[in-house]
């Protein structure tokens, strides 16, 4: 059985997708200036795009907020117009990077393999690879979930992962930007899954990888959802654009 006792600090990651022009560096001012340099309070990352990775990572410096990307590219540098490399990332004042997002596996036609090749760079740059896995509706419905998370959870996965170089984030498709989340039984049962093929594969380091929960996380849910055994945080998509709802989940972890 899982050691459901393990306590890892709570990340709470914000991904802005493609939202966020210049005045919304206010939203992260206003995070930032609520966040205490304690290790008893949750780690919080805003994953921005792009363009305000470099303004962010300056305001941020010196505080506990941390800046995330939203993807990188498996290779170091090149000719891969319109793409972004880890190392760029953490150039630009990055500490992680999201792969392997439900919405760049759609849009983009990324698989396991290409996430794992990802995750590869993240490591290779020093950045931390937030690793996204999730059944879609169809998938839900046809009892196929936890087969098809499980599969990619070992196939997204590189050698050489640690509890300090890589989060897991469960982000069921159909839970994201619709308002709808599994139940609090559901999520649990699949993080206890995520939990068990990490403890199976990389030893006491599966104990303590963080599993984030995504999936139209907001205020009014965030505590139970964050109540539960193994979920260690919450990858948050729409309400992380509002600093006031942001901190509201950040505060749900207490
Ligand atoms: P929402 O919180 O908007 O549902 O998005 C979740 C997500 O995809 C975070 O990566």
């Amino acid at each position: 059985m899982t050691d459901t006792a393990q306590e890892n600090r709570p990340l709470i990651a914000g991904n802005w997708k493609m939202n966020g022009l210049k005045s919304a560096l206010a939203e992260a001012t206003a995070v930032r200036d609520a966040l205490k340099p304690d290790p008893g309070t949750p780690e919080v990352m805003i994953c921005p795009p792009a363009t305000l990775l470099v303004p962010l990572a300056e305001l941020a410096a010196g505080s506990p907020l941390a800046v995330g990307g939203q993807d990188c590219h498996a290779a170091a540098s090149g000719a891969h117009t319109g793409d972004i490399s880890a190392e760029i990332l953490r150039d630009a004042g990055a500490s992680a990077v999201i792969v392997g997002h439900s919405e760049r596996r759609a849009d983009h036609g990324e698989v396991d393999r290409i996430v794992r090749d990802k995750a590869s760079a993240a490591h290779r740059a020093g950045l931390t690879a937030i690793v996204c896995i999730g059944e879609t509706r169809g998938q839900r419905e046809a009892g196929l979930t936890l087969g098809v998370v499980g599969r990619q959870l070992a196939a997204s996965l590189p050698e050489g992962v640690t509890d300090a170089n890589t989060v897991i984030a469960y982000e069921p498709v159909w839970a994201i930007g619709t308002g709808l989340t599994p139940s609090t039984e559901d999520v649990a049962e699949v993080h206890a899954l995520i939990r068990k093929d990490l403890e199976t594969r990389f030893g006491a380091a599966g104990r303590r990888i963080r599993i984030l929960y995504g999936g139209s996380v907001k205020p009014s849910n965030a505590r139970e959802l964050l109540a539960l055994p193994n979920v260690d945080g919450a990858l948050v998509g729409g309400a992380s654009l509002k600093a006031e709802d942001f901190l509201a989940i950040v505060r749900a972890t207490a």
